[in-house]
């Protein structure tokens, strides 16, 4: 293991372009735990945070008072007893106005001399994927994001979607990869446009959410991919900054990274029970009692990816009916979601029962609008050494100020809880 010698974060920085950063980025965190709130904590320390885009115009509904999914359920309304999805598609230009709104609400309350980018998944393929991404993509530039992460997927056709936006090649783009393999599919698209990322983020199998890893994923370590793809990079005479994620606990556990070369990290678990997370005060309080064998990891999504959740997710075996008039980000472009195929078969064993139960699958849009998926990182579990405990056994929820602060100034492994 690397020697920290009392090495603290706030001794390296991150340069991207002309700018400087605290080397510290608050990963995207779908839907709305890595609020505008969280993000501009991070901006106005000097760090970069991350908004997410996931299922923006109910989160928009949500923040101020728009309609955009009342008004999509009363378009679609004779369709919610019908297994075939495929006729419920978004407005784009809903969807532009409301990823706009997001952006600009953001960077207009933006103080310091940070970043806020937004973290855009691929894998959000909302019945249409390619023109949703689009709408998402140029409408984060035209409102003046800094910069854009593209995520869970190889995103081979996303630069192209932005070319001809006239912030393609001033805000920075990068992209997050499990592999090298990943990273050079998109580097061949990248080349063809001139057009190379301004970063790197590389997931390991211990982040929360979606995981870019098989079930295999317990045999992979992000230091050594972390290694693999900086190698990769400077063999090809490209110097790209790369930034590391999952399981970065502490300052220190950066320190080992920056001390390899790695650019910056990128953490999110540590503010998932911040007083800035979206997340409500139930799932936070969960998350700090949780032991490590509370978590687990496994193949409920219907995105097809293995996800990190605690076994206590209230959204486990939940038959509830598909939503996908109201809300529909995880069909796949031809109108199919495995859940709700899932729960049509679920639906005729059972037909005399009310209320049925689907066990493999999660209806993923539904559950987490209300935040009843409790996905977390792999560390979940150390979370209640870092906040206070109070006399009832609840725990408090540090500011994410702090939580910042004690990633980028404290030393030898050390974890500063609030005063
Ligand atoms: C609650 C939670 C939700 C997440 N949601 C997303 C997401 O929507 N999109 C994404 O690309 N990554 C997501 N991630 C992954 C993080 O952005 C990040 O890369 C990773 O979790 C960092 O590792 P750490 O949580 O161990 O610090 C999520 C992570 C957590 C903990």
């Amino acid at each position: 293991m690397t020697d920290t010698n009392n090495r603290c974060i706030d001794d390296y920085r991150l340069t991207l372009g002309t700018e400087e950063f605290v080397p510290l980025m608050l990963g995207g965190m779908g839907v709305d735990i890595s609020t505008r709130k969280l993000a501009l904590v991070f901006a106005e320390l000097g760090g970069i945070g991350h908004l997410s885009d996931a299922m923006i115009p109910t989160v928009i509904d949500k923040d101020f008072k728009t309609r955009y999914v009342g008004d999509r359920l009363k378009q679609y309304k004779t369709n919610v007893g019908n297994p075939d999805k495929s006729i419920a598609q978004f407005d784009l230009g809903e969807l532009r106005e409301a990823q706009t709104r997001h952006v600009e609400e953001a960077m207009s309350a933006k103080k310091g001399s940070g970043g806020v980018f937004i973290n855009c998944m691929e894998k959000l393929t909302m019945n249409n994927p390619k023109d949703t991404l689009k709408a998402r993509l140029n409408a984060a530039l035209d409102a003046g994001i800094d910069g854009i992460t593209l995520s869970a997927g190889l995103h081979l056709p996303s630069l192209d979607m932005m070319k001809d936006n006239p912030r393609f090649r001033d805000a920075y783009i990068g992209i997050i990869v499990s592999s090298v393999r990943a990273l050079k599919l998109f580097l061949k698209r990248a080349a063809r446009l001139d057009r190379m990322p301004d970063f790197v983020v590389v997931e390991g199998p211990l982040a929360g959410g979606h995981l870019g890893f098989g079930m295999d994923w317990a045999e992979f370590d992000l230091m050594q991919i972390t290694k693999e793809v900086m190698a990769y990079l400077k063999e090809s005479d490209l110097s790209i900054p790369v930034i590391p994620a999952g399981g970065i606990f502490t300052g220190t556990d950066g320190v080992r990274f920056l001390e390899e070369g790695a650019a910056a990290i990128q953490v999110s678990t540590r503010f998932t029970i911040s007083e800035e997370c979206g997340l409500p005060a139930e799932a936070k309080q969960a998350y700090f009692a949780a032991e490590e064998e509370d978590i687990e990891v496994n193949t409920l999504s219907p995105t097809g990816y293995p996800m990190r959740m605690l076994k206590s997710t209230p959204a486990i075996g939940s038959g509830i009916r598909p939503n996908c008039e109201s809300y529909g980000y995880v069909l796949d472009g031809k109108g199919h979601c495995s859940y709700v195929d899932r729960y049509n078969e679920e639906v005729a064993a059972h037909p005399d029962e009310k209320k049925i139960s689907v066990q493999d699958k999660i209806c993923l849009c539904t559950h987490m609008r209300k935040y009843k998926v409790w996905t977390c990182g792999h560390y979940t579990y150390r979370l209640k050494d870092t906040a206070k405990q109070n006399s009832d056994g609840s725990y408090q929820e540090p500011s994410a100020g702090h939580i910042f602060k004690d990633y980028q100034f404290s030393s030898n492994d050390e974890i500063k809880k609030p005063a």
